[in-house]
């Protein structure tokens, strides 16, 4: 897998760091509140994985999915629920959890199905963000790495479902999907 890495761009201990940083200003912001992080499948795992560890407040966990993307690598710009959240969040205090924010079509669309639930509050952690590429207005409460315009593998991110398990982020070499 790694000959199809052009480049490596965040290395697992610098992607360590920056999730235990992040673990501890959530920890610091919700105390008190009814948290639970919505994980968006299957980018967002291994982010949502090593995160919750170093979240030392009372949490709960959800996951929906969704598809936007097919196999290409831009949006398509038509988004789909194919998992609801199993919780009800009426009164929650919600953090979503993104692998990393493109166009932000995914999480405009998020945002208002979640909202319809009458949550407390509802707010957006990702891991990367790409803000060149954005094509709708989203408020993200916690970034962890804003990232140049290159199409990205690695820590739960995947091309054509592979590179999920990869522990670093890398840029992909372009004859890879061209
Ligand atoms: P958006 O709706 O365009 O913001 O797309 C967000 C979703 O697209 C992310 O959750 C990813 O699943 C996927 N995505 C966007 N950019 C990349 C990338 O560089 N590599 C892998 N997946 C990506
Ligand atoms: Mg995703």
């Amino acid at each position: 897998m790694r000959e199809d890495i052009k480049e490596v761009l965040l290395d697992e201990e610098k992607i360590n760091e920056k999730v235990k940083e992040l673990g501890k200003k959530i920890s610091e912001d919700y105390k008190g509140k009814d948290l639970i992080l919505i994980g968006i499948l299957k980018g967002s795992v291994v982010f949502m994985g090593n995160l919750v560890k170093y979240i030392d407040i009372p949490c709960a966990i959800d996951f929906m999915s969704v598809s936007s993307y097919g196999n290409g690598t831009s949006t398509s710009g038509i988004v789909k629920v194919l998992k609801d959240l199993d919780s009800d969040v009426e009164g929650k205090d919600i953090l979503i959890v993104e692998d990393i924010i493109d166009s932000g079509v995914t999480l405009k669309y998020l945002m208002g199905h979640i909202s319809g639930k009458k949550p407390n509050s509802i707010e957006i952690i990702t891991l990367l963000n790409k803000p060149e590429r954005r094509r709708v207005e989203i408020n993200v409460k916690y970034t962890g790495f804003i990232v140049p315009d290159y199409f990205l593998v690695g820590y739960g991110l995947d091309y054509a479902e592979k590179y999920r398990n990869l522990p670093y982020i890398g840029i992909l070499k372009d004859e890879i999907y061209e």
